[in-house]
């Protein structure tokens, strides 16, 4: 086994596999009823650097918040189309495989990978993605962006727990190498 530090996605879909509606919205997943903050702070204090594609960072950066929220950590918002980094964010648009092994094999905690779905397609077809933890809401949106496309891959994964947050369910995999 390498001492790598992972990628691990941590992400919430509904159960019919959307991570956002086809207009961005997640109001369908801020009205379930968790239980405090659904594992959240308890997984970012295991992360150090932070992965996103450019649309998400974009969704972020609309919401009314005052403070850009992955402040303290080394965040990389990827695009072929923006490159102008600022203090929260660097742009990168690199190959993804060599990108993501350099960033493994540094010293550190995990790292994160937020979404969204386009970005997150060419993780898992590299086959880059370590562990997926994946907070299940109890809706179906029916249409909307998918967590995963489809594609020929396949990925085994091995299950490693099971947790519910009220209404969610966490379902925490590792992928088979
Ligand atoms: N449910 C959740 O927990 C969750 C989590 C994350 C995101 N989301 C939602 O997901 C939605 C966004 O997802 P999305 O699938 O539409 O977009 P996305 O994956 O966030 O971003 C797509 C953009 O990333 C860039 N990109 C993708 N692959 C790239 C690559 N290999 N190299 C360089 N740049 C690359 C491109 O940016 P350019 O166009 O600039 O080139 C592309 O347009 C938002 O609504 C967000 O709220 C939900």
């Amino acid at each position: 086994m390498s001492n790598q530090r992972k990628l691990v996605l941590f992400i919430a879909t509904s159960l019919d596999g959307y991570i956002a509606t086809k207009n961005e919205s997640l109001d369908w997943l801020f009205k379930v009823e968790g239980e405090g903050d659904n594992g959240y702070s308890e997984f970012y204090e295991t992360v150090d650097t932070i992965l996103m594609g450019r649309r998400t960072y974009d969704w972020i950066m609309n919401q009314e918040t005052e403070d850009f929220p992955y402040r303290n950590k080394e965040c990389y918002v990827f695009s072929r189309s923006v490159n102008e980094d600022n203090k929260d964010v660097k742009f990168v648009n690199e190959n993804i495989v060599d990108f993501t092994n350099q960033l493994k094999n540094k010293d550190g905690k995990n790292i994160w990978i937020v979404g969204g779905g386009e970005l997150l397609h060419s993780f898992v077809k590299e086959k880059l993605v370590d562990e997926l933890i994946l907070t299940v809401a109890p809706t179906l949106i029916g249409t909307g962006i998918s967590l995963f496309k489809e594609d020929n891959y396949q990925l085994d994964l091995s299950l490693k727990g099971i947790r519910h947050f009220n209404q969610f369910v966490e379902l925490h995999y590792e992928v088979k190498k």
